[in-house]
């Protein structure tokens, strides 16, 4: 990965915290306890991802930054709830997350699923509220697209499906439909939600980006399932570990890290085959998906 690239993330991850700071309710407003919560679980981590795949597609589609910035903060807010929930105690029950206690470690368990709640509802409220494309049905769209990969077909079934598979031996294609659910298809929506924010791109060519985005969001969570057994916890910010206590399937304990190792690897090949027509204009989506492949945390 190049020097270019290194300053692109970290210009974009600068300017991306202060949007973020900007489009949080502040703490001084009433109810100030779960503003605060909200703000705590948004801001100061992560390594935004997703924000930054919505920026470099955006960029591929010649969309306007700063509309660019409302679609990325959605999808990071969805997220960011998504991490809320996840280290719940009905959940999985973790207490360190991106470096710091979880939210309702930090606050207690009744904030911590409100945080969830409204960060929910304000994801969709940036979306509804802010000009995003000039066609108004396809904002329509980018709704119905984050929406869908959120709810129960989404991220949340994706979840359900996690939490009722403890303790079992899911086979191959179980946990893949598991993962492309809860991981996958929030890091899909991403890249086409940067997209949609742009006008250049056709349908076949929104298609392969869709398809580059199934692949790279598998790959990501094979990664994540590889890092929380091999990585320590200092490096991760999240306990390393956790999916061996909680006797939870995943690629590791299905293909051993050797062979989960390959899996990301071979994710990895077909992603970047999917964005050989785009040619130079894809490089930084070539170069996340570098990353995210290649990432130590
Ligand atoms: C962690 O996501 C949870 C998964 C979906 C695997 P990230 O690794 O993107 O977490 P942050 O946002 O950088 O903390
Ligand atoms: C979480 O997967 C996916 C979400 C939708 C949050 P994990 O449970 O593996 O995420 P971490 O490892 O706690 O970040
Ligand atoms: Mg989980
Ligand atoms: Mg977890
Ligand atoms: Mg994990």
């Amino acid at each position: 990965m190049s020097a270019d690239f290194h300053s692109w993330v970290a210009a974009h991850q600068a300017r991306f915290e202060e949007v973020l700071r900007g489009l949080l309710p502040r703490a001084d407003v009433a109810p100030q306890r779960l503003h605060e919560a909200m703000r705590y679980a948004v801001l100061d981590g992560g390594k935004r991802v997703r924000p930054l795949l919505a920026f470099a597609a955006g960029e591929l589609a010649g969309a306007d930054t700063a509309r660019v910035d409302i679609a990325a903060a959605a999808v990071e807010l969805i997220h960011a709830y998504s991490l809320v929930h996840d280290d719940m105690p009905c959940m999985d029950d973790d207490v360190l997350r991106r470096g710091k206690p979880t939210c309702h470690v930090q606050y207690d368990e009744a904030t911590a699923l409100l945080v969830g709640d409204s960060l929910q509802t304000l994801a969709f409220q940036l979306l509804a509220e802010h000009h995003l494309n000039d066609d108004a049905a396809r904002q329509l769209e980018m709704l119905k697209l984050l929406a869908a990969a959120s709810g129960s077909r989404g991220m949340a079934g994706g979840q359900a499906i996690d939490l009722a598979s403890v303790g079992k031996a899911l086979t191959l294609p179980e946990l893949e439909f598991m993962h492309i659910h809860k991981t996958g298809a929030l890091i899909r929506a991403a890249i086409l939600l940067g997209a949609h924010c742009g006008a250049n791109l056709t349908d076949t060519q929104m298609s392969r980006l869709d398809h580059f985005g199934k692949l790279i969001g598998l790959a990501f969570q094979v990664v994540d399932d590889v890092l929380d057994c091999e990585a320590d916890t200092a490096t991760l910010g999240k306990t390393a570990g956790k999916d061996a206590d909680n006797d939870k399937p995943t690629y590791v304990s299905l293909l051993g890290i050797h062979g989960a190792r390959d899996m990301a690897q071979r994710l990895h090949r077909e992603a970047l085959e999917t964005l050989a027509e785009f040619g130079a204009a894809a490089q930084r989506l070539r170069e996340l998906a570098d990353f995210i492949v290649l990432r130590k945390f």
